[in-house]
């Protein structure tokens, strides 16, 4: 059982809620998630870990609310319980000084990328942020990503925020200004990270992206969540969610996401009617 001590919305469907975990809260690393269940009957989602405060035992997440799970966990208030909260789950993210470090981040991919942003700069590297989303309204933590990177780029998708275009685009102008470049995280949609990869790839640029494929037991036992990984069948859940994107099948992986599209779009509609 975990309370919810604090909630905030962000941004139209993008919620962020404080939970009391002090266990997690204790042990928990950047890059690493917690799966919880609301209620009984509730499937089990996987949400990455954006923030802690172990003095107060406290553990952040913000998600988009893109389905039932996440639009019914959108409900909650202040005060309410969540049933089960199991972490944190994953390998943490390799951290060490590298140089330089461009983090990337797309839509709500920007919460999971802060913990680890703050732990490259933390680590003494010099982090560039890019962070991109539809349009202004709908961009996340400008101020938190701010704080822990020494240069900071904002692209927008239609252009009512700083520079009007993908992350990618944004990522290749700073490429393009030839300063080494040591590692590139990248975290939002699948579509793009994969157009992240595709940038570095002929740079020969380290790209590390965290896949958030299907995920149902989390313990490396269900399958659910298995991704190519340069030809190889790998668990996200046990191995991941990090993995180095040039190696990654996004096909595949797109594909997977997308196969119970029919369940999830009629569990959304049964979702919306029991509402009214
Ligand atoms: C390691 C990891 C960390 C994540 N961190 C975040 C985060 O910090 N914030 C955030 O907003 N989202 C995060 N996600 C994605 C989040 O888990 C899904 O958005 C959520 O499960 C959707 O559930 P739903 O019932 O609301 O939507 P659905 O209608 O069920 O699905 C909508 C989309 O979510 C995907 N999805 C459905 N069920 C799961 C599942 N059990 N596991 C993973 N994806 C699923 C589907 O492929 C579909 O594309 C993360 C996913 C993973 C694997
Ligand atoms: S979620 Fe079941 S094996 Fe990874």
């Amino acid at each position: 059982m975990a309370k919810i001590l604090k909630k905030e919305r962000l941004s139209e469907n993008t919620v962020k809620m404080v939970l009391e975990a002090p266990l997690i809260a204790e042990k928990r690393k950047a890059g690493q998630f917690v799966v919880l269940r609301i209620n009984e009957q509730g499937e089990r989602i996987p949400l990455t870990i954006a923030n802690a405060d172990k003095d107060a035992g406290t553990i952040t997440i913000i998600f988009m609310e893109v389905g039932k799970t996440t639009s019914l966990l959108g409900t909650l208030k202040e005060g309410d319980n969540i049933m089960d909260l199991a972490g944190p789950l994953g390998n943490p993210t390799h951290i060490e000084k590298l140089g330089t470090v461009v983090c990337v981040g797309g839509g709500v991919g920007i919460a999971p990328m802060y913990p680890i942003t703050e732990a490259m700069k933390k680590a003494g590297n010099r982090v560039i942020t890019i962070i991109g989303a539809k349009n202004k309204d709908s961009l996340i933590m400008e101020e938190e990503m701010k704080s822990v990177s020494d240069e900071f780029l904002i692209c927008t998708d239609d252009g009512s925020y700083g520079t009007k275009g993908f992350v990618t685009q944004v990522l290749e102008d700073v490429i393009k200004r030839g300063e080494k470049i040591d590692v590139v995280v990248a975290i939002g949609p699948v579509v793009m990270m994969k157009a992240v990869s595709k940038v570095t790839r002929p740079h020969n640029i380290k790209t590390i992206v965290s896949l958030n494929s299907i995920m149902v037991d989390a313990t490396g036992m269900c399958g659910g969540c298995r991704v190519s990984i340069g030809g190889v069948s790998k668990f996200a859940c046990v191995e991941g969610p990090e993995f180095d994107g040039h190696e990654v099948d996004f096909d595949e992986l797109m594909t997977r996401q997308s196969a119970y599209g029919k369940q999830e779009h009629e569990s959304m509609q049964c979702f919306l009617r029991d509402k009214k």
